[in-house]
């Protein structure tokens, strides 16, 4: 986003249709229920948890400690500085399945699957549930019981969503690994999570070609001591698949639930155990700036209660709506608004196997008239993307279905946000666009649809239970009037993660001590003169590229491990297209020859340590990375090297000298 675009204040109203059906229809209304979220919250989430299901239902919101004094660090050792709906037990399951089985959703779809090559698949909630108790009882078989770890690396497919759903059933904490992430990747999760089982497929489309998961997973499986049992979904080709499948570790997914499971596994899967409020639901890896992966940690009660809200009056879910979330499940908004958040609504999710452009830019469209979807929630670099490619693709479609329009992963560029108001939404349906995180688990900032006024390029305002402000350089609070500072959210909030898997310490010193006490997101943002925060992206080492969360640092220490490369910088630089594109610079050991042979060997070196989607953009050779005294790295000045605002010394040898400008710098 540029300065001049960020600036822009126009406010864009929602459609008096919209307005007339809004749970939510005015601004007073919102903020007379925020209030209540703040001061009052036990009223508040008596009300709005009322149709989830408790086995024992809760009496108090938390246990009661913040919001903390200014300094206080919360939790020993930084863990969790708070529990919510104490002595509450539940299944999450029941409240995503079963209290739909007694309403008129039973024989609604719940999942409306598109695959790639244009298979489809309905799946009812009475279908959905059944498909879940199966696998429920065919793991509960090989030994999976609450408190494991499950490992699950697919692609977008509806046993995805049902091996998330089996989990959480037995009580097992799920780690969806992206199907995009290589083995050694795959590898380092399980190890770190110490799965016991994995779930994955033979492989899964993706513009036209098999991702070959199941290769890959093989490959990590020879490093992963804790894994006993692998079950493989035939989704390319059942034939492949089994010839595929290692005796007496690898079962076949289709094989494994036409069992028929032990009395005591029926049971367990039919009548659910229920579990602690605060019972570890799932691990979801996510980068950090810092080392290696951060497994977040979410838990029951909260994180239901969070997603169940956020769904329910952000995308506005209703009976009959069709609701398209583009997110893969293996990132945190694929498990909370493809999954867990619109079943808990009892909405019909649309769930698609592949690329948005295959075999044409028209697939999303076509999807949408088809099916006849209502709410698109998607990313703006996938808004760039089609913008790019002209009007002619979407007006070649039915829209009208949809109602309403949904952002997420990056900051919206006023540019992007008015073509997908005007050309996909038809000035008709409104857009909310989302802030939130992997570690807040819903979404925290938007504008909520019929009732606030949306500004194209600002996120919005905080949600129920939700306060936000601006810290200064010096950690001082602003609720208003601040320029650009640190994004931070003021006390816990349910859904929160709760800690990082088997790191309490980091969790602490990641989220709560940059402002002692108060959660730092690692953004950037300012908050306008109507309270409007528009979040300018990350201020930490962490990367966003075409919304993927990249770390610098895990970056970083990829390539430094290929047997050239001395040592490496990985910087953001704006991109029009991305966001931000992934820059590497390198020092190569003595003797090692810069150019395209070793680019391309780095490039493949990084496919292999992270996966595809983290290739740079550009890598650059330099004779020396420009360092302080001290022997920092110049981030900064690296910046400005790859946004082209400085230009390096580029010898004939192709390698560029920093040196020269690192000087000038030092001497500023
Ligand atoms: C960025 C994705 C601006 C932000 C749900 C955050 C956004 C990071 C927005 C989290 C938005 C997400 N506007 N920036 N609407 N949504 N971000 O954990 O930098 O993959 O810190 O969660 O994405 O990425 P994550």
């Amino acid at each position: 986003m540029t300065e001049s675009t960020a600036k822009t204040n126009e406010t864009v109203a929602p459609s008096e249709g919209f307005v007339a059906q809004a749970r939510v229809a005015s601004k007073e209304a919102y903020e007379a229920l925020w209030r209540q979220s703040i001061e009052d919250p036990t009223t508040f989430w008596q009300e709005q948890t009322k149709d989830l299901v408790f086995r024992t239902p809760w009496t108090a919101f938390s246990d009661g400690v913040p919001p903390y004094s200014e300094g206080e660090i919360p939790g020993p050792d930084g863990a969790a500085p708070m529990t919510f709906f104490p002595g509450a037990t539940l299944n999450l399951t029941e409240s995503c399945l079963d209290r739909h089985l007694t309403t008129p959703a039973r024989t609604r779809a719940a999942l409306i699957f598109e695959g790639e090559p244009g298979d489809t698949r309905t799946l009812t909630y009475f279908e959905l549930h059944r498909e879940t108790v199966r696998l429920a009882a065919a793991l509960a078989d090989l030994g999976v019981q609450a408190g494991d770890r499950v490992a699950i690396y697919m692609g977008m497919v509806p046993e995805a969503a049902i091996a998330m759903l089996a989990c959480a059933r037995l009580g097992a904490t799920h780690t969806v690994v992206f199907g995009g992430f290589s083995s050694d990747a795959l590898r380092d999760r399980i190890n770190d999570c110490g799965a016991k089982v994995l779930l994955t497929q033979d492989g899964a489309w993706r513009r036209g070609h098999a991702v070959p998961l199941k290769d890959m997973a093989d490959t990590a499986l020879l490093e992963t001591p804790t894994i006993e049992k692998v079950v493989v979904l035939a989704r390319i080709g059942a034939e492949r698949c089994h010839s595929h499948l290692k005796p007496g570790r690898d079962i076949d997914w289709h094989d494994l639930v036409s069992r028929v499971p032990s009395p005591k596994s029926i049971e367990r899967a039919i009548r659910p155990a229920a579990f602690d409020a605060e019972h570890p639901l799932f691990v979801l890896y996510t980068s950090g700036s810092t080392g290696k992966p951060k497994g977040v940690l979410h838990t029951t009660a909260g994180y239901l209660a969070g997603v169940h809200v956020t769904s329910k009056y952000v995308f506005d879910l209703r009976e009959g709506d069709l609701y398209f979330c583009t997110a893969d499940v293996g990132w945190i908004t694929g498990h909370s608004y493809l999954v867990y958040g619109p079943l808990s609504c009892g909405a019909s999710i649309l769930l698609y196997e592949g690329a948005p452009n295959f075999p044409d830019w028209g697939r999303f469209w076509s999807v949408i008239e088809r099916h006849g979807v209502s709410i698109l929630y998607t990313a703006p670099t996938a808004i760039r993307a089609f913008m790019r490619q002209g009007e002619e693709w979407p007006n070649r479609y039915d829209l009208s279905s949809l109602r309403l329009l949904g952002s997420v992963g990056e900051p919206i560029n006023p540019e992007a946000w008015l073509w997908y108001h005007r050309t996909i939404g038809a000035e008709r349906c409104p857009i909310v666009d989302t802030w939130w995180q992997t570690e807040t688990g819903s979404i925290m900032l938007t504008t909520l649809p019929g009732a606030v006024a949306a500004k194209p390029g600002a996120t919005g305002l905080p949600l129920f239970g939700v306060e936000m402000t601006i810290a200064d350089d010096e950690g001082a609070l602003h609720d208003r009037g601040a320029a650009n500072g640190k994004l931070v959210i003021k006390r816990p909030w349910p859904s929160m993660a709760r800690t990082l898997w088997n790191d309490n310490v980091r969790y602490g010193e990641t989220y709560w001590k940059a402002i002692p006490g108060r959660y730092f997101t690692g953004d950037g943002a300012r908050r306008d003169e109507d309270g409007y925060f528009w979040v300018t992206g990350r201020i930490d080492d962490v990367l966003n590229v075409s919304g993927h969360r990249i770390g610098t640092a895990e970056i970083e220490s990829a390539l430094v491990s290929h047997s050239a490369v001395a040592e490496a910088a990985a910087v953001g630089r704006p991109d029009e297209m991305k966001g931000q594109a992934l820059v590497v610079f390198v020092t190569l050991k003595e003797g090692k020859q810069a150019g395209p042979v070793l680019k391309n060997e780095l490039a493949a070196h990084i496919d292999r340590e992270i996966g595809k989607f983290a290739r740079p953009d550009e890598i650059r050779f330099t004779d020396a990375l420009p360092k302080t005294r001290s022997g920092k790295i110049m981030r900064r000045l690296l910046k400005d090297v790859a946004a082209g605002t400085v230009r390096a010394n580029q010898d004939t040898s192709t390698l560029e000298d920093l040196g020269v400008l690192a000087k000038l710098q030092a001497e500023d």
